[in-house]
């Protein structure tokens, strides 16, 4: 497993909304060598990966099951964004009548009910992969000074499972996010959508979370699945 670490410094708070996650898709850009003409996105989200594409494609797809976030993705003739869950068959079911060269998923598939389960659904495909999926030590040091466990999946169970359906680079990035003020960093957990723990702090711990976290700020841990 290799191991990069980034860094991003004194990050504010709406600027840095989707900083990490657009991060992440030049990440995943630079370890895709390829340049696919028919490209199918899972969990697209509003299009950081669609626009962050610098070669000529033919077609691009981004599937998501928010409707705003659809709303608010690119569209152009070449361009199409479908709604679709990614824990649902019959999406993929769906997907089998066209043909695609690549399947990129960026910060999604974390959010998968069960991963093993999507995998199979994206193996049936028979297409090569390019997938970041965010890993159970994101949020590490915050998670543990709130005795919270991470509902997400470490990157020694992601990395096992992908060796059973891909046969991929596998590389876990570590990306850290400082904030300028306590406040601003708690407001960028409730608002980024990353968070991979449960909503069960009240208030009152919360506050006192912000007291005790003992790091000025955030760690994300992400892992890279390439074919
Ligand atoms: C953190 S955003 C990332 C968006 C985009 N890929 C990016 O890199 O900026 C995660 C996206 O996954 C979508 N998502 C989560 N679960 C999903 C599911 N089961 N099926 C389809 N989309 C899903 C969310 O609606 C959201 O747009």
């Amino acid at each position: 497993m290799k191991i990069s670490t980034e860094f991003s410094k004194y990050a504010k708070e709406y600027a840095v909304l989707n900083q990490i996650q657009n991060q992440v898709v030049q990440k995943l850009l630079s370890l895709y060598k390829k340049e696919g003409k028919n490209i199918l996105d899972l969990g697209c989200g509003s299009g950081a990966l669609c626009k962050n594409i610098e070669w000529d494609y033919e077609h691009f797809t981004g599937v998501d099951f928010a409707p705003g976030m659809l709303e608010l993705h690119p569209k152009a003739d070449n361009i199409e964004s479908i709604y679709g869950n990614f824990n649902d068959k019959t999406l993929f079911e769906h997907l089998l009548a066209n043909h695609y060269d690549v399947i990129f998923s960026a910060s999604a598939l974390q959010w998968s009910e069960n991963l093993e389960r999507t995998f199979t659904y994206i193996k049936s495909l028979q297409t090569p992969v390019a997938l970041a999926i965010f890993t159970a030590n994101t949020f590490k040091t915050l998670n543990e000074t709130a005795g919270l466990q991470s509902l997400l999946q470490s990157a020694e169970q992601i990395e096992r499972l992908q060796k059973k359906y891909f046969d991929a680079h596998f590389e876990v990035v570590h990306y850290k996010l400082e904030f300028e003020s306590v406040r601003d960093m708690f407001s960028y957990i409730k608002r980024s959508g990353v968070s991979g723990s449960r909503q069960v702090l009240s208030f009152k711990e919360t506050k006192k979370l912000m007291y005790t976290y003992p790091l000025n700020y955030l760690e994300f841990e992400v892992a890279f699945i390439v074919e």
